[in-house]
């Protein structure tokens, strides 16, 4: 069976990693790997590449940055040729990013079977551009792999036939778990000058819903500023949000900001960010996968939106929504920070195991079936 694989933002290579080693391991796959190249700096892309030990793409369509629009159909006109001459049994997508929704819409109308890893989450905010490529990318998709119980009741009510979705659990606990020795090790703290038992929590911000707008920006760098007079942050910037801060003529390392500890760093790679995140006290982000990742560490995260696709990381994780007003970061965060952590469970199937899961069903032989029944 050949299962091409296509990945192009950096929580897409998070994904793939663990079953790129799956499918290495079955005998009768043979993986081909596809890089779209919507990211592209050696810091969002060829270091998660190294870190994870994913073997260079065999290859990569090179569509880099664009609208929306341009961005998938880049990929569409670039990956069609290719899936007509590696002519694959399955094309197996991931997340939810422009690639994700690129590929799948190629396949589909190639009458290739599309398999959706991390299928059925909804934050039913069809304002967020993953909104729409996690609705589209399900309802073109033959196979659908289910992290957490809300993606299989979403999929159901939008009227997908039982047989087609597969709850394995969370291929990103898969990669979380298998690093888990190297990014250990990590002496991260160290290099961003951390002070050893120095407690510090860690910011991530990137949805344009948070950064696009100067003056919630602002507001924001207002409010985080305020923060780390009482306890030191950590940001690392995307490389999106270091050009949105220098329009708007935020320097986090002058003026004001001066005043606390913020400790600006690049992106940084997949081992030194799990391994900033464990140690933290506590977490703000607005990106999904991270409140994965600060549930099943056991990291408090407060999450800066108002809404999450990723339900059961509030019901029996860490992880708290407080919406997207900056004025409440402050007195969450300080209230997080007084509150012990409690003995949360760690999500079903959360185990390590996904991938494998998810090759033993593409490898069954009922893929096909599934097709004809759909079609
Ligand atoms: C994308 C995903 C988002 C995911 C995020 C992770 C979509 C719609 N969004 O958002 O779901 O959470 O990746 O990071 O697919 N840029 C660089 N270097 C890079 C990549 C991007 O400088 O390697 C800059 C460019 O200015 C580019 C901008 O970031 O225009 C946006 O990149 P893009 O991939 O379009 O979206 P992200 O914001 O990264």
């Amino acid at each position: 069976m050949k299962i091409l694989n296509v990945v192009g933002a950096r929580p897409n290579f998070v994904k793939i990693a663990p079953l790129m080693r799956a499918m290495n391991a079955a005998p009768d796959v043979t993986p081909v790997l596809v890089h779209t190249g919507q990211h592209y700096d050696n810091r969002m892309s060829d270091q998660l590449f190294e870190d994870l030990q994913i073997r260079r793409p065999d290859f990569n369509l090179g569509v880099g940055s664009g609208t929306h629009a341009a961005q998938t159909a880049d990929v569409m006109k670039k990956l069609e040729p290719l899936l007509l001459d590696v002519a694959p049994d399955v094309v197996l997508v991931v997340g939810d990013v422009n690639s994700t929704l690129a590929a799948a819409l190629t396949a589909v109308k190639l009458s290739i079977t599309v398999a959706h890893v991390e299928a059925g989450l909804r934050s039913f905010d069809r304002s967020m551009p993953e909104e729409i490529n996690r609705i589209v990318t399900d309802s073109v998709s033959d196979v659908l792999f289910v992290t957490e119980e809300s993606g299989t009741t979403n999929l159901l009510r939008e009227g997908v036939a039982p047989e087609r979705i597969h709850m394995v659990g969370n291929v990103m606990i898969d990669a979380l778990e298998t690093c888990r020795p190297r990014w250990e090790r990590s002496d991260i703290g160290r290099t961003l000058g951390l002070a050893p038992g120095e407690r510090y929590g860690v910011v991530t911000l990137h949805r344009p819903s948070n950064v696009d707008d100067a003056a919630k920006l602002r507001q924001y760098i207002a409010a985080l500023t305020d923060l780390s007079r009482e306890l030191t942050l950590v940001f690392p910037i995307h490389p999106r949000v270091r050009g949105l801060l220098a329009a708007a003529g935020l320097d986090l390392n002058a003026g004001e900001s001066r005043a606390g500890r913020i400790i600006v760093a690049d992106p940084l790679g997949y081992l030194d960010f799990v391994s900033l995140v464990s140690r933290a006290s506590l977490v703000l982000t607005d990106s999904g996968g991270v409140q994965e990742e600060t549930t099943m560490l056991r990291v408090p995260c407060l999450t800066l939106r108002d809404n999450t696709e990723r339900p059961v990381t509030v019901t029996s994780g860490t992880n708290r929504l407080i919406g997207a007003d900056p004025l409440r970061i402050v007195p969450e965060a300080l209230r997080a920070l007084e509150v012990a952590v409690e003995s949360h469970a760690v999500p079903p199937m959360w185990d390590g195991k996904a991938a494998e899961r998810i090759v033993d069903i593409l490898t069954a032989g009922t893929i096909g079936q599934t097709r004809a029944e759909a079609g």
